[in-house]
This record gives structure tokens, C-alpha cells and sequence, in this order.
């Protein structure tokens, strides 16, 4: 044992990697020693973002890429259409963990990427891979080698649609991070998040845009959830969340319809849809809107799933203005927290919200009242107070 005091606590080792919406993830690079699983639902870009992932950490140190999945001559392929530069990487198709752990001990790379876990096998097991058993014991193998080594290990596992059965989720706990590579696969954006991290916090998303050179790293998120996005109708505004410390502006689309059904329809895409059904009955109960006979269609463009309470006022105002059929002034963003008795509750981080908005070239903020005291006067914005729902919705 040791005295907690005889421990020294050096901050990790961590080296940028070069693509700065990972290393954000990550926490601020990768970290000598760390094991990352990479998750996510097949195509969806993961053996893309890592191999792009040693290109850059490839141009000042060395590279181990192991494939199970595909041909070294298909990782070529890939390869030369990111552009990736190919100096420093060695690639090897196996998938006999305990060679590959012997190859990883004697050229010690300064970086590893396994693809994918489902198809490593430890030859001593006979069950075939991808099976927990295996998928557990090749995890172990390969942290150990990772450990010892102090070699950041990057671990693909595929994820189904409905969560994963026997795959990257028992191995989730033994790993330092767990990421995951999501979107909707029509939808060029990737959003890459964090789930578990024992070196930063899980708050943080990095954006991609898939292109036909590979991701592109999205720097200005807002800009990119709002192009396109309808002026002067009804039905639609723009909110702003918190993707851990990055404000996001993004567009609220509602439609409400008189209801052809015995029961209303009602779908949310984007958020939770249990939310909505709460804030529908805020709406009937506390403002007296009554959407009972009506379907109700709340979606969040983009292509981003938000969970964030400051969203409330923004669907909220949506289903109004569609509702009413007037629309919301379209240079206007709105955030605030919905409570059960239709008021308008504080959200973190209103300074940053309305920064981001007067960035954009937004000229009104509606926003919750208690956060008035917590924002600097400033005249490159109009903002807005509200208390209640019925005090927001007199302003459409
Ligand atoms: P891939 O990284 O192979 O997915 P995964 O490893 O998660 O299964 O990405 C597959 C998809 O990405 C494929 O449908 C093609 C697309 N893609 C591009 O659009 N541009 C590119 O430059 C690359 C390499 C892939
Ligand atoms: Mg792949």
C-alpha cells in the first residue's frame, strides 16, 4: 500500500493530436497509456476519423494501424483519398491478439489503433469473436500491452441501432474513455461525444462534416445548424444549448395541425419526446393554448440530439408560433427551462448564450428573467426577460 501523500500527482501525459474536435473530446489530447473505445453504428465514419487520427499524429511520430475488417490495400485506398500522409504508419491486417501484441511490444509505436474489436480473437478461447468472451479477454490483452507500454490505444467497437449486444458495452468499463460516433447517416454531420472519460469531462462534442475527402472538422457550429433554414413562417425559431462549454444555435421546427386521428400524433425528433408531452400540458394548462386537438411535430434541425432543459422555451414558442400560424422574428434566439407551473426557470450560461447569438448577428434575446442579473448591458443586443410562458408567448 501507499500514503495517499507518497503518491506523486503529475498531470498526465497528453500530446495534441492534431485534430482539434478529438483532442476537445478527449479532454485535450490523448493521454500516454490511455485505452479509448470508439464506438458507434457501422459506416458511420470510425475507421475514417482514425485513420485520419494517424495521419496527423503520423507526421511526428510513429503509427501502428491494425485492421481485422479490411485489406491493407483497402486502408491504402482510404488512404490516399484523405490525403493522409504515409511515412510513419505501419499497417498490419491480423486479428490474433496475441501476435499483435507482440508486435506492438517490439516496435513500440507512439500510437495504436485496433479495427474492431468484434473481429480480434485470442486463439486459446475457442468461442468464435466478437463474442463477449472474446470481446472482454482481447480488451484486457490489449490494455495490458497499452498499460505497460504507455501506448494511447484506440479501440473500434460497432454499435447496433438498438444498443449493442456482446459488444463495446462489456467492455466499456474496463476502458479510461469511451467515445461515440453518432448521426444520422443521410446527414453529412458526425458528432463525436464523450460517455465516460477518466482524464476530462464527458460534457464536450466534436462536430465533423463527412465530405468526399473525409471529415471535416467543424469549427463553427452554429453557423452550419442554422444555413438554410426558413425566414418568415411559422412554426420555427432558434435556441441556443450548451454542448459542454461550446454554445450551439440551433433551428426548432413545430408543426401543429388539427388532428385527422382519434388520438393526436405526436413526434419529436432530436429531443426527448416525453419532454414535449410535459410541455404540451404546460402549454394547455398554464396558457390556456389548447393543442388537444391538434398533432404536434417538433423536430431539431440538424441532425443533433440535444439534452438540455434551455431547449423548453425554444419548442415551446415553436408550437405557439405554429400554432397561431404567426411567425417568430427570425433574427430572435431564444433558451430557457420550462417548470410544471409554466415558468420560465434560470439556465447556465447566459452570458455565453448570448455572446454566441450577437456573434451570429442575432438582434433580439428572449430569455428567462432571473438571468437578467447576469448579463452584461450590452447595446449590440435587445434582450428580453420573460417570467412565464404567457409573457414569451406575447411576443410572437
Ligand atoms: P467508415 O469510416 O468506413 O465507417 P465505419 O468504420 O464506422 O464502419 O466510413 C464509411 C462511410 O463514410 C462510407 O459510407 C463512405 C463514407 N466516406 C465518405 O463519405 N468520405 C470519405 O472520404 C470516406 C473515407 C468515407
Ligand atoms: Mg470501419
Amino acid at each position: 500500500t501507499y500514503a495517499l501523500s507518497e503518491i506523486t500527482a503529475d498531470e498526465e501525459i497528453r500530446y495534441q493530436t492534431g485534430l482539434t474536435e478529438l483532442d476537445r473530446v478527449l479532454g485535450g489530447g490523448a493521454v500516454h497509456g490511455s485505452f479509448v473505445l470508439v464506438g458507434g453504428e457501422p459506416g458511420i465514419g470510425k475507421s475514417t476519423i482514425l485513420l485520419q487520427l494517424c495521419g496527423e499524429v503520423s507526421k511526428t511520430k510513429n503509427v501502428l494501424y491494425v485492421t481485422g475488417e479490411e485489406s491493407v490495400r483497402q486502408i491504402k485506398l482510404r488512404a490516399v483519398r484523405l490525403n493522409v500522409p504515409e511515412d510513419n504508419i505501419s499497417l498490419v491486417a491480423e486479428s490474433d491478439v496475441d501476435e499483435i501484441c507482440g508486435l506492438i511490444e517490439s516496435m513500440k509505436p507512439d500510437l495504436v489503433v485496433i479495427d474492431s474489436i468484434q473481429t480480434m480473437r485470442c486463439t486459446d478461447i475457442s468461442s468464435s469473436s466478437g463474442t463477449v468472451s472474446q470481446v472482454k479477454e482481447s480488451s484486457a490483452r490489449f490494455l495490458n500491452v497499452a498499460k505497460t507500454l504507455e501506448i494511447p490505444t484506440f479501440i473500434v467497437g460497432h454499435v447496433n441501432k438498438d444498443g449493442a449486444i456482446a459488444g463495446p458495452k462489456v467492455m466499456e468499463h474496463i476502458v479510461d474513455t469511451v467515445l461515440y460516433f453518432e448521426g444520422d447517416k443521410t446527414l453529412p454531420y458526425r458528432v463525436l461525444r464523450a460517455v465516460k472519460n477518466r482524464y476530462g469531462s464527458t460534457n464536450e462534442i466534436g462536430m465533423f462534416d463527412m465530405t468526399g475527402r473525409g471529415l471535416a472538422q467543424i469549427e463553427n457550429p452554429s453557423q452550419v445548424m442554422l444555413e438554410g433554414r426558413p425566414i418568415g413562417i411559422s412554426g420555427t425559431c432558434v435556441a441556443c444549448v450548451m454542448e459542454g462549454t461550446r454554445p450551439v444555435l440551433s433551428e426548432i421546427q413545430a408543426l401543429a395541425t388539427k388532428t385527422s386521428f382519434p388520438s393526436p400524433r405526436r413526434t419529436a425528433s432530436g429531443f426527448d419526446y416525453n419532454r414535449m408531452y410535459l410541455l404540451l400540458a404546460v402549454l394547455e394548462k398554464r396558457a390556456g393554448v389548447h393543442l388537444s386537438g391538434s398533432d404536434a411535430y417538433v423536430n431539431v434541425a440538424g441532425g443533433i440530439k440535444v439534452n438540455e432543459p434551455a431547449l423548453d422555451l425554444g419548442i415551446v414558442m415553436a408550437l405557439v408560433s405554429s400554432f397561431k400560424n404567426r411567425s417568430v422574428d427570425d433574427k430572435t434566439i431564444i433558451f430557457g427551462e420550462v417548470g410544471l407551473a409554466g415558468e420560465v426557470r434560470a439556465v447556465s450560461q447566459p452570458q455565453l448564450r448570448v455572446n454566441e447569438a450577437v456573434k451570429l448577428g442575432f438582434e433580439t434575446c428572449i430569455l428567462p428573467q432571473v438571468c437578467l442579473k447576469s448579463i452584461r448591458k450590452t447595446d449590440k443586443i435587445n434582450i428580453i426577460g420573460v417570467r412565464n410562458v404567457s409573457e414569451a408567448m406575447k411576443l410572437i
